[in-house]
């Protein structure tokens, strides 16, 4: 029997009460963002790493500095099919943005909708691994051509591997976002990870200009709700409060800002705990796509050869729009919420100087797409639950 109060939700990083109060007490002891910039850059085997507010921030700090090395190119390319705001860190950098479609197979960029895009101008290209599912790199590499930056988006994908390397290890920067929903999370944050020292050298210049985030009494009160709320017995509980703080807009603007102590001791503490929740979310997330894999009502994505996915959720694109609706409500009944990123393509979001009907597969994988949790408060019940919800309904 579900326990009434008990639900799923569709995103949840394990961090307990006293871990945030250990960086509290911690928070002024050391450098810790420093420190912790090491270790993430130990971690992913990279040669350098900053932390920021926010992905985006990281985002738009490479590409300030990518400009600085090719100041005769101003376009910047990304997948119709992903997260749109990335385009806010091209318009702060005063860059032109630019999109091609996505894979239907993989559901992320196509190399040969990207090569159709890329101009004299373009000066950087941004790979997303979505989902946590790691993208064709190589293929991408080759069409880019060594003129043209990649920055890989590894937002979602924290501990993906591609041909035994880290996602976000294999081009010559990456971004990474430590916010709300991600594998390894500490509620805000996000970090540039670099291969390019030079690239590192003039980025790092750019972020010591940022104005300071300090950390108070408020974050560290904030980070303690976001613990609790992501727990299935308070999520089920306190829902209709909860739902209050769950964003769905799409944001117009946003601060670039240096990292904090606070948020550096915590993310210290979770990364030594994120292989063993992200091995988790590998065997959850595995468990239900082996299940699905042969639904002719649904895509899933393919698992590209040498990839390991990290499984920030399990996307599900339904070919039957009464179907997605349906499967949606009935997971709820059942205690398991589910999510829908992103409602539209970017470029029905955004005036791209792009037909509506061009990048078809983002269109469809938009349409259809649910995603559904794979986090580790989630029990064999649940997956069991999902897989037949998911089948039934067509
Ligand atoms: C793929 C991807 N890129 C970039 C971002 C932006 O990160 P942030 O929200 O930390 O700015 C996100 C976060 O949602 C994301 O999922």
């Amino acid at each position: 029997m579900t326990p009434i109060f008990r639900k799923i939700p569709t995103t949840a990083v394990p961090i307990a009460v006293p871990q945030i109060l250990r960086a509290w007490f911690n928070r002024d002891g050391e450098d810790n963002i420093a420190l912790f910039e090491k270790e993430i850059a130990e971690w992913l085997g990279v040669k350098d790493t900053l932390l920021v507010n926010k992905g985006t921030t990281a985002q738009y700090l490479i590409l300030l500095a990518m400009k600085q090395f090719k100041p005769d190119r101003n376009e910047v390319i990304y997948p119709a099919y992903t997260v749109p705001t990335l385009k806010l860190a091209f318009d702060k950098a005063g860059l032109i943005t630019k999109t091609c479609d996505v894979s239907k197979e993989t559901f992320n960029m196509d190399p040969e909708s990207l090569a159709e895009q890329i101009t004299p101008k373009t000066l950087a290209i941004i790979p997303v691994h979505m989902f946590g599912f790691p993208c064709a790199l190589d293929k991408i590499i080759e069409v880019t051509g060594k003129e043209i930056f990649v920055i890989e988006d590894a937002c979602q994908a924290p501990g993906a591997k591609l041909n035994g390397k880290m996602a976000g290890s294999i081009a010559g920067s990456a971004i990474f976002s430590l916010c709300k929903g991600k594998n390894f999370s500490t509620y805000s944050g996000g970090f540039a990870a670099f291969q390019d020292i030079d690239l590192a050298v003039l980025t790092r210049r750019e972020r010591d200009r940022l104005p300071k985030n300090p950390a108070g009494i408020k974050t560290a009160a904030l980070l303690l709700a976001y613990a609790l709320a992501m727990r299935p017995g308070v999520y089920g509980t306190f829902y209709s409060f909860i739902k209050g703080y769950k964003s769905t807009e799409v944001h117009k603007s946003f601060d670039a800002l240096k990292f904090n102590d606070l948020q550096a001791a915590l993310g210290r503490i979770l990364l030594k705990q994120l292989d063993i929740y992200n091995s988790q979310r590998k065997a959850n997330g595995m468990f239900m796509y082996q299940e699905l894999k042969n639904c002719t009502h649904i895509l899933l994505p393919e698992i590209i050869p040498g990839a390991e996915p990290v499984f920030n959720h399990l996307p599900v694109v339904f070919l039957n729009e009464s179907g997605r609706i349906r499967v949606q409500r009935k997971l709820w009944e059942k205690g398991i919420d589910s999510a829908r990123m992103y409602l539209y393509p970017n470029h029905h979001i955004y005036e791209l100087g792009y037909r509506k009907e061009a990048f078809p597969n983002s269109k469809i994988i938009a349409d259809g797409m649910v995603t559904i949790p794979t986090h580790p408060f989630m029990v064999q019940r649940d997956f069991e639950t999902i897989i037949k919800i998911v089948k039934k309904q067509r």
